[in-house]
């Protein structure tokens, strides 16, 4: 017999099964509580709630654990490359040198979008965010690579190379959109980064230069961001995924998920904090004691999972230190995120509430010394955490507990009261909130204005 949980509610008591995981990590199995109790749990933002059994990464937020499969992260930085890494996480081992060359064939056969795709680009306007095109396009390729739902091993295989390599190539096409260059196609000779790298960088005038340390950098930040478990993105994912909907749509949402600035819009938030505090003449401390008195965030520091610290924050700080001191690449921002992040961490105020230097903190720094666009940094979030998407999504759809995901609520509205006619309704003025982006501040105000031409009055429009 395992170990029980007891509940006692309403005078009667309870048996609750426990299940535990490979590390001893414990959860009340409360798959049969509403049935037997009447009750349902509430959890708002799933702070506590395991969503699924999953054998992909353990996550130890407070020793600062990360593995794939069982391999600790700082192993797999340091010895692998981000494809050998993404077939780890698909198929559960390492692979071997057959079937690594075999997964590398794949996505380079994979790589190019259909070319009648490129039209698309051609309709977006010019300051359209790369995160706006990536999810689009990755919707778009359901009706160019049309799939059944019940997919075969091989059809399976194929999705997954799609994906992984066409959301690279996809999200370098959007750049040259937003640079008005024309497209560099993937190339069958180079690795995975240095396709991107090249796809992104090359032009008809000028050839690219491949830098080793760069390489290594990008491919190391591909690999820490490859998974994450039940992450608002992979949630999403399996949320979309459980409806048997199409896999192209599935890692749109996730895609969407992701572009949010408390996800991976952080390095990106990152890296306007530094300019913001650089552009003020600020050493940090100020901006420290308006974090403090909740005037402002300290982007990069905190996590919902990780308390004590971040152990892809470790390695990317190392990698950005080493990256930092190659002539020419000193950075005035990197010595400002040097003094935040010690003010933070010797203040009581971060101290006690666990915030601690997440990865975004030196990843913002990593991709603006790769030269990447603010705009793209959480496109590159995005390459890398396909894999992890997909490797989910796979295992969802092959577990015995298939089901369409559906939480439920506690319903806190107005009880049963009667229909009013529209003639006796008392009369409200309306507001119309149009809050700004950086993003919708490049929209011309009269797009945006728009919807102050409406007329409260006129009734008929809405006939
Ligand atoms: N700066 C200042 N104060 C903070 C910060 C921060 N970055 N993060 C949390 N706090 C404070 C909160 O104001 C709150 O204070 P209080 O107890 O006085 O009310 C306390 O710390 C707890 O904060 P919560 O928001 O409840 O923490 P939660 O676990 O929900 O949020 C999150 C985690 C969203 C990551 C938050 O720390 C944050 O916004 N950080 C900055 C954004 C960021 O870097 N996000 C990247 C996450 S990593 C990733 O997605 C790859």
């Amino acid at each position: 017999m395992g170990e029980k949980a007891k509940l006692s509610f309403s005078d009667k008591e309870y048996e609750l099964d426990l299940t535990v995981g490979t590390e001893n990590e414990k959860a009340l199995n409360i798959h049969e509580l509403r049935n037997h109790t009447g009750l349902v749990t509430l959890d708002e933002s799933f702070a506590n709630t395991a969503a699924c059994r999953s054998a992909i990464t353990y996550l130890d937020g407070e020793r600062g654990i990360l593995r794939y499969r069982g391999y600790p992260i700082e192993e797999l930085a340091t010895r692998s490359r981000f494809v050998e890494v993404a077939y780890l996480l698909m198929y559960g081992d390492l692979p071997t040198p057959k079937q690594l060359n075999s997964f590398s064939g794949h996505l380079n056969l994979s790589s190019l979008i259909h070319e009648d795709m490129r039209h698309f680009f051609l309709a977006f306007p010019n300051y359209a965010h790369p995160m706006g095109l990536l999810t689009t396009m990755v919707a778009s390729l359901a009706t160019f690579y049309p799939v059944q739902e019940d997919l075969s091993e091989e059809e399976e295989k194929q999705v997954i190379s799609n994906l992984v390599s066409q959301v690279r190539t996809i999200a370098a096409f959007s750049y040259k959109k937003f640079v008005g260059e024309p497209v560099v196609y993937p190339s069958h000779k180079l690795r995975f980064v240095e396709n991107f790298l090249n796809m992104m960088f090359s032009s008809p005038v000028k050839n690219y230069q491949q830098d080793p340390d760069i390489v290594k950098a990008i491919d190391t930040f591909l690999i820490l961001h490859a998974d994450h478990e039940q992450n608002c993105s992979t949630s999403t994912v399996r949320l979309v995924g459980s409806s048997l909907s199409n896999v192209y749509a599935v890692i749109s949402a996730g895609i969407a998920a992701l572009w949010g600035r408390r996800h991976g819009g952080a390095n990106q938030e990152v890296i306007s904090m530094l300019t913001r505090i650089l552009d003020s003449g600020d050493d940090g401390g100020r901006f420290i004691e308006d974090a403090k008195n909740k005037r402002a965030r300290l982007m990069g520091f905190g996590h919902r999972i990780y308390k004590t610290f971040d152990p892809r924050a470790k390695i990317l700080k190392e990698l950005c230190h080493k990256l930092l001191i190659k002539p020419g690449m000193t950075n005035p921002m990197f010595d400002i995120a040097l003094r935040l992040e010690d003010k933070a961490l010797h203040d009581d105020y971060f101290l006690s509430r666990n915030l601690y230097p997440n990865v975004d903190f030196y990843s913002g720094l990593i991709l603006k010394a790769a030269n990447i666009p603010y705009d793209m940094f959480t496109v590159l979030f995005a390459i890398g955490r396909t894999p992890g998407w997909l490797a989910h999504w796979r295992e969802m759809r092959h577990s015995e507990n298939y089901r369409i995901a559906r939480p439920r609520q506690i319903y806190v509205g107005p009880a049963l009261r009667d229909y009013i006619p529209m003639d006796k309704r008392p009369a409200m003025s309306g507001t119309t909130i149009v809050r700004r982006s950086p993003v919708s501040e490049r929209i011309s105000n009269s797009m945006l204005e728009k919807t102050s031409d409406i007329d409260d009055n006129d009734t008929t429009r809405f006939a």
